[in-house]
């Protein structure tokens, strides 16, 4: 370690004109010996089991797991798990092709339908992840002589999307921020692209949509809203954030991710026709990728149709996350702006989150720490992410740890709680 109070952080080890790769890696040791010196076990961990409300750490320890993003439980469902089945038996195992070129298969074209549709847009491209959606259509869309303007907290595959062009980031949901600079580069570029996200991965706060659209409209830029968070989850029929904010159809572009509320993997932009139409030659990764395989596609088909057809999931999910929200906050946790499925709890100290941690996986309960560079270190946080599947049993055991924890590390004490009460009612 540095020091006593000086401590290694992923950030010392990023690309450095110092030091060759091979160096770093060599460096990069440290930082893993430092974890190790904290007792922290919880990244690389391996589980025994699927990744739901619980999972296996060895093949005879089951723990509460808070780490998941398969809001609805889609991933351990018969239903999605028998479609993936069917598809494998009908089309074999991937492929095996760029859709391109050949690989393009019709039930690929059933869910570039259904997912435009669902999402309020003219039509649809598919992506084998979440991250290559983002980074393809921006690396597409986007160059020297267009501007991205963007929200500090949006996810790190946009921003890999827009290493080619000009980048201004404003405050975080910061509108007069925001009208400055859309007024300063109004005739500056090309294609001015406001970049947010409908609900933010960290913090589980909402992007403020409607304004954010007025001042695009006004100012005639377009606005991408990444709603990886937000699809199957926000809105009265699961439609996303737009539906939420009762703004379906006025956002240019929405890109999303089929590995949460959709339990599978794959990501998707839907937009206009004619953008779509040009990504599907432009978006390098789709165009220069193997096609999302059959398996999975069939998977999210059936994901998408119980979303439509079965709101009572996506209603215990709402029941469990109004919940905890209440127990934690009538406890004293400091929860930030969450108004969503993920909840930070702020402990505000990179070696408090590790112990929190650590004491948390103890008493059955795995969560993950966000330290910096993730996020500032004032900010370190345990951040939990509630299921569907989740039992009020499940809530009530991590509030009561919270609470024993509390007791020897005092961390709620570390920072101003906001008193977060706000909740979403469908
Ligand atoms: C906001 C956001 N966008 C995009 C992604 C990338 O999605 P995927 O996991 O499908 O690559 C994530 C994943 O964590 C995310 O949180």
């Amino acid at each position: 370690m540095k020091n006593q109070t000086t401590y290694y952080s992923l950030k010392d080890f990023e690309l450095s004109l110092n030091l060759s790769a091979t160096e770093r890696a060599e460096e990069f040791q440290k930082y893993i010996n430092q974890l190790a010196q904290f007792g922290y076990e919880s990244y690389w961990i391996k589980s025994y089991s699927g990744i739901g409300a619980k999972m296996k750490l060895s093949q005879d320890r089951e723990v509460i797991s808070f780490v998941s993003n398969d809001y609805l439980g889609m991933s351990q469902r018969t239903e999605t798990i028998q479609a993936g089945i069917s598809a494998l038996t009908m089309y074999g195992t991937g492929a095996c092709a760029a859709q391109v070129i050949g690989g393009y298969i019709d039930i690929h074209e059933q869910l570039e339908r259904e997912i435009s549709d669902f999402t309020g847009q003219e039509d649809a491209i598919l992506f084998s992840s979440g991250f290559g959606a983002n980074a393809g259509v921006l690396n597409a869309l986007l160059g020297k002589n267009d501007i991205a303007i963007i929200d500090p907290f949006i996810h790190t595959s946009a921003l890999s999307g827009l290493k080619g062009t000009n980048v201004k980031r404003i405050g975080h949901n910061n509108l007069e921020h925001l009208e400055t600079v859309l007024k300063d580069v109004q005739d500056k570029y090309l294609t001015k692209l406001v970049i947010i996200d409908g609900v933010y991965s960290q913090d589980g706060d909402l992007s403020r949509l409607p304004e954010i659209i007025n001042l695009c409209q006004r100012y005639g830029a377009m606005l991408m809203m990444d709603d990886a968070h937000g699809i199957g989850v926000m809105g009265v029929n699961g439609r996303g954030t737009a539906e939420h904010f009762d703004c379906l159809g006025k956002v240019d572009i929405i890109s999303g991710t089929f590995s949460k509320a959709f339990g599978c993997v794959g990501g998707f932009v839907a937009s206009s026709k004619k953008l779509i139409q040009y990504l599907k030659y432009y978006a390098d990764s789709n165009v220069f990728s193997a096609a999302i395989t059959p398996q999975v596609t069939a998977s999210i088909l059936k994901s998408l149709e119980l979303i439509r057809n079965m709101p009572e999931i996506r209603h215990k999910l709402w029941d469990n996350v109004n919940y905890l929200r209440k127990n934690l906050t009538l406890n004293g946790f400091d929860i930030g702006k969450s108004l969503s499925p993920i909840f930070p709890i702020m402990i505000r100290d990179n070696n408090k989150v590790y112990e929190v941690a650590n004491l948390l996986q103890k008493s059955g309960i795995f969560t993950v720490g966000i330290v910096y560079p993730a996020v500032r270190i004032k900010e370190a946080r345990i951040r939990v992410s509630i299921l569907a599947t989740h039992e009020k049993q499940h809530l009530d055991q991590l509030v009561n740890a919270l609470i024993e924890i509390n007791k020897n590390i005092n961390f709620i004490s570390n920072g101003e709680s906001i008193k977060n009460t706000q909740k979403a009612t469908y």
